[in-house]
């Protein structure tokens, strides 16, 4: 018997180690593979394309005269108010490119037949002259115009689109081959467990051993000890409820305080973006929150004066959260719902409203005013809002509780000195306070019926 189930053991283990090992092999083949491949990936990209021979100019000089005169209306490969203008060198003669972008209209005027078609097909837009160009800052912006089309780490030929691609097809299943082998192994691991528990036990019972659960000893359980003491249920009952009303208070508190509120918007609209880096004023859009009660969400057509020109954002506006493309696929997002075609630069009359999540909302039952706030007692946006202009996106900064109102009106002395209106009120309500300067309090701020319709 004894042996029997000896030799059974061990025929089993070898066959299970080597199955434990294999697992490992093609664990560690698969991690070695990405490398190798993506050595090979390198080799491919390593060589730029090389320039066209007849782009004679200082490309950095030509750049700057670019960015200074050009960019407004052209981009390099994308229609803008002009035409994509890469390789434009190559599509004219010459001479002919140093009139059109000397005077272009005078060549339109004289009935030069490009110039007349070209004029025709882009609607019939104006291109500035530029008459102070010198022929060397023309072949310049050539120069640059005519640079090959510079690609993002990790050059893009179709050579290397093929190899790059099988290699990341490749690192795609390796890491779900570990996950799977890791999986392998740990049930494996159990199964062994639970082998080497049944054959010991199967050895054991054979040698005569019997293996039983331990007698508990008889003892009086703690529960009925503790339910004995009455003075112990009293003080852990009163602990209970002090606890459980605490909580509930501390939740009932919380209904209608949306503090941290952020929603996901249907646009994903950086304020940091726009008011922080690019320094938009807030009354830019939202101008009403100086003359009226509320400030308002600004209509797309606000945005779309600057964005008729901006379909992309910077690469460096990129983050390590949010990407170009995703910040593109955004403005994109804008565009679809102005109803703006960027290729054509028109409107499609196409719209579909964008649903803005509200964020800070007071109950209907309380009075607020932003123009009395901002222009009035000359408070920033900030102090209510939090530091806007670094959000990413925006979340609710203050409680907008009743005693978040009433502690500043408490605290906060009226601006009394750019305000005739104040001017007697103040010098009687001084008077009856006996104090210098008036709080908003002291003015009648905490009255229920200036907050409570
Ligand atoms: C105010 C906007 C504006 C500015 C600034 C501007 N362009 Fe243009 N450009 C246009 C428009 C619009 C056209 C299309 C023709 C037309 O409607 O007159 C055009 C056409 C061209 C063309 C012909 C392109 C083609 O593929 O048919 C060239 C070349 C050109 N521009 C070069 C330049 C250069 C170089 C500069 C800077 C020194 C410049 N442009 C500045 C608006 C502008
Ligand atoms: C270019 C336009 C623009 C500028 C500039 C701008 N905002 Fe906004 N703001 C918006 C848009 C669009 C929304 C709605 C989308 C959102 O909540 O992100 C918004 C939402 C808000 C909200 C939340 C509104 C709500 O639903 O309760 C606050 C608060 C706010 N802005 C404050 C500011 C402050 C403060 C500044 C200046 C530092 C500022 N904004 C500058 C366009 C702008
Ligand atoms: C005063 C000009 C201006 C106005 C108005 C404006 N933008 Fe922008 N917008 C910009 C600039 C500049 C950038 C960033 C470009 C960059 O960083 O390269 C940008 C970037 C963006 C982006 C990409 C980054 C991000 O915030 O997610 C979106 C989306 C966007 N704008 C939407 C809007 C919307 C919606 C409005 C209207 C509420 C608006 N913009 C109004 C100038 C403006
Ligand atoms: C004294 C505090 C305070 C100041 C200062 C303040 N706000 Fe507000 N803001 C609020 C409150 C409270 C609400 C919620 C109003 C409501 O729900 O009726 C609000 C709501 C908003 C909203 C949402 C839309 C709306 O009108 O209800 C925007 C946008 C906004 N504020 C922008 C601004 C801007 C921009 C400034 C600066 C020019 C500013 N706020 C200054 C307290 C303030
Ligand atoms: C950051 C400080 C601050 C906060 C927060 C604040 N207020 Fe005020 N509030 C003022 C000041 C300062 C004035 C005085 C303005 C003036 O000169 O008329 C004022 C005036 C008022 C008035 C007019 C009072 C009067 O006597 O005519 C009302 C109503 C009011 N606030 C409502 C609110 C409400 C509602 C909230 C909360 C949602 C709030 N305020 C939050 C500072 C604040
Ligand atoms: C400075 C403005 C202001 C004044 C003054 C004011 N309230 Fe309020 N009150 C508010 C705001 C804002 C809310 C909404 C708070 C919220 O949504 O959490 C509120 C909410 C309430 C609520 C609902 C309970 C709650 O906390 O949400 C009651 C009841 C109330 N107020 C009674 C009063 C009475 C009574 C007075 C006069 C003694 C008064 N209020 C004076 C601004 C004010």
């Amino acid at each position: 018997m004894k042996k029997v189930n000896f030799t059974r053991l061990h025929s089993k283990l070898p066959l299970l180690w080597l199955v434990f090992l294999l697992t490992f092999s093609t664990t560690i083949y698969s991690q070695e593979e990405p490398p190798a491949e993506k050595a090979t990936a390198a080799e491919n990209a390593a060589p730029p394309p090389p320039a066209p021979a007849d782009a004679g100019g200082d490309v950095a000089a030509g750049e700057s005269l670019f960015k200074a005169n050009c960019a407004a209306c052209h981009k390099l490969d994308k229609k803008a108010v002009g035409p994509a203008l890469r390789g434009v060198a190559d599509k004219f003669d010459r001479d002919w490119l140093h009139k059109w972008i000397r005077n272009s209209q005078a060549m339109v005027a004289a009935g030069d037949p490009t110039a007349v078609k070209l004029f025709e097909e882009n609607n019939k837009m104006i291109m500035t002259p530029f008459p102070a160009l010198s022929d060397e800052d023309i072949d310049n912006i050539l120069a640059y115009t005519n640079q090959p089309k510079s690609e993002p780490a990790g050059q893009v030929t179709p050579e290397t689109v093929a190899t790059t691609g099988a290699a990341g097809g490749e690192g795609g299943v390796s890491n779900s081959l570990v996950l799977g082998a890791l999986a392998l192994i740990f049930i494996l691991l159990v199964i062994m467990l639970f082998l080497v528990y049944s054959t010991l036990k199967r050895i054991a019972k054979a040698n005569g051993v019997v293996v039983e659960p331990e007698a508990r000893e008889k003892r009086t359980p703690l529960w009925k000890a503790f339910i004995h003491n009455q003075f112990l249920v009293l003080v852990v009952s009163v602990f209970f409820i002090l606890a459980a009303s605490y909580f509930a208070f501390g939740y009932m508190m919380q209904i209608g305080v949306d503090q941290g509120y952020q929603p996901v918007q249907p646009i994903h609209y950086s304020h940091k973006i726009h008011a922080g880096d690019n320094g938009i004023d807030c009354n830019f859009c939202h101008s009403s929150a100086r003359k009226s009660k509320t400030s308002g969400i600004p209509s797309l057509n606000v945005c779309m004066n600057c964005h008729k020109n901006i379909s992309e954002v910077a690469p460096e506006t990129a983050t390590e959260e949010y990407s170009k493309e995703f910040y593109d696929g955004e403005i994109a997002k804008l565009y679809k719902a102005v109803g703006w075609d960027p290729e054509n630069m028109e409107y499609t009359g196409k719209t579909e409203p964008v649903k803005w999540v509200r964020i800070h909302n007071l109950p209907d039952f309380a009075y607020f005013n932003h123009s009395q706030h901002v222009t009035v007692a000359g408070i920033a946006c900030q102090t209510c809002h939090g530091e806007v202009q670094n959000m990413e996106e925006v979340y609710q900064f203050a409680p907008l509780t009743m005693g978040w109102c009433i502690n500043c009106h408490r605290d906060t002395n009226v601006n009394l000195e750019t305000n005739d209106y104040y001017e007697k009120i103040h010098a009687e309500l001084s008077k009856k306070y006996g104090v210098e300067k008036l709080t908003v309090a002291e003015m009648g701020g905490l009255e229920c019926g200036k907050c409570h319709y």
